[in-house]
């Protein structure tokens, strides 16, 4: 019987390393959107694509060649063949990331390869993002919506990012971000049927026991 788990939740609520490693208790495969996202992001700021210019941004993310691994263990984001995995994680795409994400044309185009990627997985996937619940696998076998507190959301983004930028440059650009990101996916509050997993107080491992519970 083939098992879809959808999560989403905003930044630094532990989504993409709690939901890789629930992927990897289920043996399931693992589907990281945000980083498909990042992709068209970066491949447009690197070839000149203006970022105000909707039809171009959604003609990049139909036009490019991504490619992204739905294995828990292996780390792996191609654009034209070329590995992309590491710079699609860095400060100017995450600050460039709502463009993309904010131009439904280009949304279309990605939810479409995320369900046709979903569709191909195998038996189990566990995929994460901002609107799995509620778009992309809206009948997904289980539903989460991973939360936590904004100061236990910013500690994490701090500690993952190694102290490269002040507290308040970090908090800026984290709220900012999902401010932007709100105004075209709800991930503040829990969709119909929906389970909402607080993180606040839980560390990695209960994080993660509280989604295998669900
Ligand atoms: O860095 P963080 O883990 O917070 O975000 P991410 O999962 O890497 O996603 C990066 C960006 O992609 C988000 O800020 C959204 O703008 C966009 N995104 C989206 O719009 N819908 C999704 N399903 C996943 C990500």
């Amino acid at each position: 019987k083939s098992l879809v788990v959808a999560i989403d939740g905003p930044s630094g609520s532990g989504k993409s390393s709690v939901s890789r490693e629930a992927a990897r208790r289920l043996h399931a495969a693992y589907l990281d959107t945000g980083a498909m996202y990042r992709a068209v992001t970066l491949h447009c700021l690197s070839t000149g694509i203006d970022l105000k210019d909707a039809a171009a941004v959604e003609h990049a993310a139909r036009a490019i060649e991504l490619y992204i691994s739905t294995s828990p263990d292996r780390e792996l984001v191609t654009l034209a063949g070329v590995d992309v995995t590491t710079a699609i994680r860095e400060p100017r795409v995450s600050e460039a990331v709502s463009a993309v994400a904010t131009t439904l044309g280009a949304r279309a185009e990605l939810i479409r390869r995320q369900r046709a990627l979903i569709a191909g997985a195998g038996h189990r996937i566990v995929a994460e993002g901002r609107d799995i619940t509620t778009v992309v696998a809206p009948d997904a076998e289980v539903r989460i919506l991973l939360t936590a507190s904004e100061s236990a959301r910013l500690r994490r983004r701090g500690d993952q990012l190694g102290g490269t930028q002040s507290s308040s440059q970090l908090q800026q650009q984290v709220l900012e971000r999902d401010a932007k990101d709100s105004t075209v996916v709800n991930f503040q509050q829990a969709a119909d049927g929906v389970v909402t997993v607080d993180s606040s107080e839980l560390d990695f491992e209960q994080t993660v026991e509280a989604v295998l519970d669900v």
